[in-house]
């Protein structure tokens, strides 16, 4: 079809499972909306699309005196008459709170509808959302009881979006905002990537790279930044700026940026004012500061602490929200991945309330695997932002096949052991573990402006599984997978399962052919496509005895920034998880793997397999053909040949540099190099 892949997960194609639709016809003869509000409009059209979609007929809103049967009834408790909400415990809604709904079958005089009930209108919308999902995965109605509601607070997209149309990391054409005929012209594309965050929860984007420019924060450009704020309001998604700490100076003609300066405490505060007199609802700031050559306070002397203060007190006058990114490695030590931690867990409890410290998932920089940051645990008193990477900058861009689900979930169940076990990154985010009342999640976005918005068609799917995670956490990557493969792919049953297998798989793959248990920036310097470990041996240390990154005590120590109990994991070689061996340890070629294979073979074994994996992969899809879209069957066969002769590009260089190090022969029974 023309449009292979712009509809995303909301394609709501006819139901062609007949047992199915003949139920659905059934069970949902109208559907009536109570209330009114920008928000409930744009509820109404969706569900209203969704239903004839899917049900291939007209489905009429129902008016007043219409029979309580069969309906889709939906509102607020406050707007829904008391017939449908009388038999509904009033605690039900207190756990809801302002986002959440609940799904349930109504019966009123005998007569049976299901109901879509929230506190508030956003509510509605996820609701309607997540009734239609139910739909298009053919889940049964009958009995129908459920409730949700997000266990974080912002879920919030981050573009790396420069004004000049180009995207930082993007693999995926160029922005999706076209600011040159903004703030005239309204693209459907910008109300339905609107549609696909409210669809996953998604309820904060920040729109240009937090390398910012200035300009953006000029008047002409702020009253584009409201015209996109204007569109994505009803969809319960506010906007955020990453702005440049220099502005003042770039743009307000002063000649310092200092923080603790009058003048330059003043010049924020009526930019803030006049940002919020055109959009009453603006997030906030995103910042990167004193990182990667970008301005911030330390360039006058003054604290990351005092830099996100002084733009803190600007934004709390109007309810906005400061995050400040820990993404800093200037340091002097001799080892980046500390620095974070050394910068920012002093500061802990200097930041005013509406401060977010905002952290990458791991300590180094978006690499394939790393262990979590140690930062979570270490500011009980400071909510930290997770910031994760949607788009693959480390992980073959948008043309390799990776499941970032699995990542997600592996960082988000790692425990800090901070204050006794069980306390997960994730329970450190949501803030149930230390307390934290402004909670949030990052996902750097993966989308541009080419007709299927990740180019890779199976990226679609991690910028709806990072919504889904963003929301709850709790989800599987698995669960996540199969949702996401019925809504945009096929409800074939077994090919649900094997792309659900090749989902599930393929992060693994990827980690052992490109960095396996614990190699990490093997690729290029700069574009950071493919194997280039000649040029980087700073991260992986081999030479003729051995490869690894000593980070315990005879090393840098980075281990000792993690709880006792991990440093015991970590931080011993004979504990250490293989994944994250060469991250913690320095081992000679020799030493001897659980496994019972040597160092050495085992990463050629790894590397093997990670090709192996793609190869799996290939086979796997061949066996969907009938189930899917012939376009989209084409082009994922098409990358999945890229990734097949990538992976092996990696697997070579790295174990023929490998090899020359350690002077060592890749044993006879693995293939030849090409
Ligand atoms: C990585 C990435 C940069 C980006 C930076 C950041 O280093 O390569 O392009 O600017 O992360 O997160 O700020």
């Amino acid at each position: 079809t023309a449009d292979e892949g712009y509809r995303l997960w909301l394609k709501y194609d006819r139901i062609t499972d007949a047992a199915r639709m003949d139920a659905y016809q059934r069970r949902i003869e109208a559907f009536r909306i109570w209330g009114s509000s920008p928000t409930l409009a744009v509820a109404e059209t969706e569900l209203k699309r969704g239903l004839e979609g899917l049900l291939g007929r007209a489905v009429s809103a129902g008016n007043s005196t219409g029979i309580d049967s069969n309906m889709v009834i939906v509102g607020t408790l406050a707007d829904l008459p008391q017939r449908y909400t009388h038999q509904i415990p009033r605690y039900a809604f207190s756990h809801l709170g302002p986002e959440g709904y609940t799904i349930r079958e109504v019966t009123v005089g005998g007569r049976s509808s299901i109901a879509i009930i929230a506190n508030e209108d956003i509510g509605i919308l996820y609701g309607v959302f997540h009734f239609l999902r139910l739909l298009q995965m053919h889940v049964e109605l009958d009995g129908i009881d459920v409730s949700d509601a997000p266990k974080v607070q912002w879920r919030m997209l981050n573009h790396w979006d420069n004004l000049n149309g180009t995207v930082e990391r993007g693999y995926a054409g160029l922005s999706i905002w076209d600011w040159e005929t903004l703030p005239q012209t309204i693209q459907q594309r910008y109300v339905d990537y609107a549609r696909a965050n409210a669809s996953v929860g998604i309820n904060g984007v920040a729109l240009n790279n937090v390398n910012a420019s200035p300009e953006i924060l000029r008047e002409e450009y702020l009253s584009k930044v409201a015209a996109l704020a204007a569109v994505f309001r009803p969809y319960g998604i506010r906007v955020f700026l990453s702005v440049n700490f220099a502005s003042p100076k770039v743009l307000g003609g002063l000649d310092t940026a200092d923080p603790s300066d009058e003048r330059v405490r003043a010049w924020w505060q009526a930019k803030t004012e006049a940002i919020y007199r055109l959009i009453p609802d603006f997030g906030g700031f995103l910042v990167k500061a004193n990182s990667e050559g970008q301005p911030g306070p330390q360039d006058y002397g003054r604290t990351h602490a005092e830099g996100a203060n002084m733009l803190a007190r600007a934004l709390d006058a109007h309810g906005g929200t400061l995050i400040w990114r820990a993404f800093v490695y200037e340091a002097k030590g001799s080892d980046r991945v500390m620095d974070a931690y050394d910068e920012f867990a002093r500061f802990d409890g200097q930041f005013l309330p509406n401060v977010f410290v905002q952290t990458k998932n791991g300590p180094l920089d978006f690499q394939p695997r790393e262990p979590f940051a140690p930062l979570f645990g270490a500011m009980p008193n400071t909510p930290q932002m997770l910031e994760f990477q949607i788009t693959q900058e480390y992980l073959g861009f948008s043309t390799h096949l990776v499941y970032l689900a699995t990542l997600y979930k592996e960082v988000l169940e790692s425990d800090t052991y901070v204050g006794g076990k069980g306390a997960t990154v994730a329970k450190i985010i949501d803030g149930s573990q230390q307390g934290q009342r402004m909670t949030g999640v990052a996902g750097v976005a993966n989308i541009g402006n080419v007709g299927n918005w990740t180019y890779h068609p199976f990226g679609q799917a991690n910028w709806y599984a990072y919504g889904r995670l963003a929301w709850d956490h709790a989800l599987t990557a698995t669960e996540i997978a199969q949702e996401w493969i019925r809504m945009t792919l096929t409800t074939d049953e077994v090919a649900v399962n094997t792309i659900t297998e090749m989902m599930v798989s393929s992060y693994e793959h990827l980690v052992n052919y490109q960095t396996p248990l614990g190699l990490n920036v093997l690729s290029s310097v700069g574009h950071h496509y493919g194997p280039q470990p000649w040029r980087r041996a700073g991260f992986h240390r081999a030479d003729t005895a051995g490869i690894g990154f000593d980070r315990t005590g005879t090393g840098s120590n980075a281990v000792v920034q993690y709880s006792s109990v991990l440093q015991d994991s970590f931080g011993n070689v004979a504990n250490c998880p293989d994944k994250f061996l060469l991250w913690f340890h320095r081992l000679p070629w020799d030493y001897e793997m659980a496994s019972g294979r040597t160092l050495w073979e085992e990463l050629c074994f790894r590397y093997h397999d990670g090709v192996a994996g793609v190869r799996q992969l290939q086979e796997a899809w061949k066996t969907v053909r009938h189930a899917v879209c012939p376009e989209t069957f084409q082009r994922v066969n098409r990358l999945l040949a890229v990734q097949e002769d990538e992976a092996v590009w990696w697997r070579d260089a790295c174990l023929w540099y490998f090899a020359t190090v350690a002077q060592k022969d890749v044993p006879p029974q693995y293939e030849k190099p090409r």
